[in-house]
């Protein structure tokens, strides 16, 4: 019944617990001995599967990209994320999924991965600002979590909400954005093998300013579009509101695509700054789709990109 506390995922018992789970309870009797570094408390390695995706992309430092972020829930400022989340409480964690879904729930964390194959993921991840990093995540694909809740036939998008917890987060005395961040895929998007639940970066856990326990990664989309921190995941047959569409629509649209040959209204998306780079590094000319080309383009199929954007 939607809306009562129930944890009906079938994961198959003959794998063994996630890897993962003993970890995090590891490091919850731990966290309190541990010493803050960048990324709070010390992060455990996620075995993962190295897979194609990425090869011939020289990825960022772990530097970069646990310090250079975007939570605004934390700050705008860059370096705001990662000296402000360690406050957040990622442990316990659940995810209500709800909806047009046969299985609707609140599933722990440790119930979403559990049985889940984890794979190492490189993609090139492009910032609406018009800077790019290279990220090694690690993660499954969001196909999998949703192929086993039940997606209904009338469902036609998924929503997604990020946790809304003032005490452990400065920035959302902003408004700056309209809170609980929020963000929405079309189905097929969402479906597609590209999009990826991440859990981790480098190997291990991710550290709280790039979303943990469990963010999206939607590779031919700029940044903004993956939203980190998930507590809510619901699928809807209307197209749902997203934090940065409601701030500025004009600005903002909801497709979002990575798209050299429409501007962002005060600058250019033609090329990219890779962060890490140096100061003098050359642009690079952005790729359509972000260079997601071959996979996604065919989703957008007699479309108005410049409409649709
Ligand atoms: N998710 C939440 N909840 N809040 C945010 O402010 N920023 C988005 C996205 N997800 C954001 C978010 C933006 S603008 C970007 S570019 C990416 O997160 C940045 O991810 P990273 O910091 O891991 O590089």
């Amino acid at each position: 019944m939607a809306g009562r506390w129930k944890n009906d995922l079938n994961w198959s018992d003959v794998t063994p617990r996630a890897e993962f789970l003993n970890r995090r309870q590891l490091l919850a009797g731990v966290g309190a001995l541990a010493v803050g570094g960048i990324a709070g408390p010390a992060l455990a390695k996620i075995d993962a599967v190295k897979t194609n995706y990425g090869r011939g992309l020289e990825p960022n430092s772990y530097e970069d990209i646990t310090s250079y972020c975007n939570f605004y829930e934390f700050g705008t400022g860059k370096d705001d994320p990662s000296r402000n989340a360690g406050r957040m409480k990622t442990m316990p964690w659940s995810v209500r999924i709800d909806g047009l879904v046969d299985k609707p729930g609140n599933y722990g964390i440790e119930d979403i991965v559990h049985g889940v194959t984890m794979e190492e993921r490189i993609y090139r991840f492009r910032c609406v600002e018009a800077w790019s990093m290279v990220v090694p995540w690690v993660g499954f694909e969001l196909a999998d979590l949703l192929n086993r809740v039940g997606v209904q036939p009338s469902a036609k998008y998924v929503a997604f909400e990020t946790l809304l917890r003032p005490s452990e987060m400065p920035g959302v005395g902003s408004r700056v954005l309209e809170w609980p961040y929020r963000e929405g895929l079309r189905i097929d998007e969402a479906m597609n093998p590209l999009t990826l639940m991440a859990t981790g970066i480098y190997g291990e856990e991710l550290p709280n300013q790039n979303g943990a326990p469990l963010r999206l990664v939607v590779p031919w989309k700029y940044g903004f579009k993956s939203i980190k921190s998930i507590v809510r995941i619901t699928l809807t047959d209307k197209q749902p509101p997203t934090s940065w569409n409601m701030a500025n629509a004009r600005e903002y649209g909801f497709y979002s695509n990575v798209n050299p040959e429409v501007d962002h209204p005060r600058w250019s998306q033609a090329t990219e700054r890779r962060i890490g780079g140096g100061l003098f590094s050359a642009r690079e000319d952005t790729l359509m789709f972000n260079g997601y080309g071959d996979e996604v383009a065919g989703l957008y199929a007699g479309m108005d990109l410049r409409k649709n954007f």
